[in-house]
């Protein structure tokens, strides 16, 4: 499964990214107000550090302005992927952008029959909210493995990205379910390293080195 790191903080990039765990970024409007950044500055920054898939979200609502929007972002390194709300109109934009060779990744998605219309229009990547819908109480990950299996029904080759993921067992979960990518954010990054048992082992093991003689 490759990770991707769920951010538009470059200190948060570089860190994760010397652990060798960032296959790819994505950010949106969001983290982008978060950190208080233009778009395409922190694009072309984050592009500059990591070598892989880094998505860039539109804002337009209607297709045609979609379809430009995505141009624009496409343009600024050829590792972007255009990110695209889930919806007729971005249907229609992935199907046009995906025609062009423009990679996709459609975002804001909460059900498997939307999963389904992306894989038809083309999209590179899907982005379904597991975390939003586990506030909601429903079942995030149970929404992962109706997608994966749906798509392995038909061979899809749209590539199943865990989007809005909270905790660690999210993504033990969707390692186990064989998702291809879940985005992570850096709390989460750093949880996974954890384990108290690590810590006290090292404790230990510093305590009895001091009782090792040195010479
Ligand atoms: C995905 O691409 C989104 O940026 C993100 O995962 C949303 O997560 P949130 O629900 O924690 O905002």
């Amino acid at each position: 499964m490759k990770f991707f790191i769920d951010t538009a903080d470059i200190g948060e990039i570089r860190k994760a990214y010397e652990m060798g765990c960032v296959d790819g970024v994505t950010t949106n409007p969001s983290l982008l107000a978060k950190v208080g950044r233009g778009l395409e500055e922190t694009i072309r920054e984050i592009c500059s550090i990591v070598d892989g898939p880094v998505s860039a979200e539109c804002v337009s609502l209607e297709a045609p302005e979609l379809i430009k929007e995505g141009r624009t972002l496409a343009k600024i390194h050829d590792n972007v992927v255009v990110k695209i709300p889930m919806g007729t109109e971005g249907m229609k934009a992935v199907k046009a952008l995906t025609a062009e060779g423009i990679r996709t990744n459609v975002t804001l998605v909460f059900s498997a029959n939307q999963a389904l219309l992306c894989a038809k229009a083309g999209a590179t990547y899907v982005s379904p909210f597991v975390g939003r819908l586990d506030d909601i109480s429903q079942d995030g990950m149970e929404l992962i493995a109706h997608i994966i299996e749906i798509y392995g029904n038909y061979d899809f080759t749209t590539q199943v990205l865990v989007a809005s993921v909270r905790n660690p067992i999210h993504v033990l979960q969707a390692a186990r379910m064989g998702a291809d990518v879940a985005t992570l954010p850096f709390s989460v990054i750093n949880q996974l390293a954890q384990h108290p048992l690590t810590d006290i082992g090292i404790k230990k093991f510093l305590a009895d080195w001091e009782k090792v003689p040195k010479k």
